[in-house]
């Protein structure tokens, strides 16, 4: 049986960069607006909300978590309803998609940690390239490991299963994908998924310290098909207390918290 460790650590601090070039007019979400016309501004609050998704992620109890009463389920992210919760434990990945009233939208929040097999990431980072197999896109290539870890685990499959059913008992609602560091990465891979799979042009991502995914080409592509991409890269004034995950970049500096091992051994999936 394979056994691997998920590590998480403390992340370097940083500074804000909110590109708000990509904000959009004014939202009122009314069921019967369509969905082109809900977009949002990204504001400071709106911003801190979503850390605030991308943080919980990175809970381990998963029982708080379902509940929503994790140490990060409070405040701005009151009343969230939980839908699904993803633990790949093999991989050492989780995620969760559910619904929040307040902003009226489907939040997904993807952490990506391997302990195992940082060097291979970090190895990737730099070296390897896969074609992206989304059609009308030549040219365009993405770094393999990020892509996989979402397009070849149950991240995939499930985050895009639970994103159509709560937007068939919702509407047409917004949706907000976010991350941090590798799970910022696996968050775009997700966003540019569902905005193509679903057809939606209400696909929001909103990512924390991550790294390159793709080349030139890809980014162009990226940003026609999810033209509502926020990337903070300097998150320390936006987050003042993160929950430990694990920052290798953009400094390849991490730390090792040997109390925060977990043994990973199957998938589970709660929904
Ligand atoms: C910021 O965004 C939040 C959430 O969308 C919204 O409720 C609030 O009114 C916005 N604030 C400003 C100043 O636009
Ligand atoms: C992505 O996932 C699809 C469907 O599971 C698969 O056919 C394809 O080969 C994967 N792409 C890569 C580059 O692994």
């Amino acid at each position: 049986m394979r056994r691997s460790g998920c590590v998480p650590a403390v992340a370097a601090a940083m500074v804000v960069l909110l590109l708000l070039s990509t904000a959009s007019q004014g939202r009122r979400t009314e069921r019967s607006v369509k969905s082109s016309e809900q977009t949002f501004v990204f504001n400071y609050t709106l911003a801190k909300t979503i850390v605030e998704y991308a943080s919980a992620v990175y809970m381990t109890d998963l029982t708080a978590l379902y509940t929503w009463t994790c140490s990060r389920c409070n405040d701005l992210t009151q009343g969230f309803e939980i839908r699904c919760i993803i633990v790949d434990v093999q991989n050492c990945l989780q995620a969760f998609i559910g619904v929040d009233h307040n902003l009226n939208a489907i939040i997904v929040a993807i952490r990506g940690t391997q302990e195992n097999s940082v060097q291979n990431w970090l190895r990737d980072l730099v070296w390897k390239q896969v074609d992206l197999n989304y059609p009308n896109m030549p040219d365009a290539k993405v770094h393999t490991g990020f892509y996989s870890a979402y397009n070849n685990t149950l991240l995939r499959p499930v985050i895009t299963n639970a994103v159509r059913k709560a937007r068939k008992l919702y509407g047409d609602i917004s949706i907000i994908v976010t991350g941090h560091s590798m799970g910022g990465a696996m968050a775009s891979f997700c966003a540019l998924d569902i905005a193509i799979s679903l057809g939606s042009d209400d696909v929001h991502l909103m990512t924390f310290g991550q790294p390159r995914i793709g080349n030139a080409v890809f980014a162009s592509y990226f940003a026609e098909i999810v033209p509502n991409t926020i990337r903070v890269t300097h998150e320390h004034d936006i987050v003042p207390h993160l929950p430990p995950y694990f920052s290798f970049l953009p400094n390849l500096a991490y730390h090792h918290f040997p109390r925060e091992v977990r043994l990973c051994i199957t998938y589970k999936v709660y929904c």
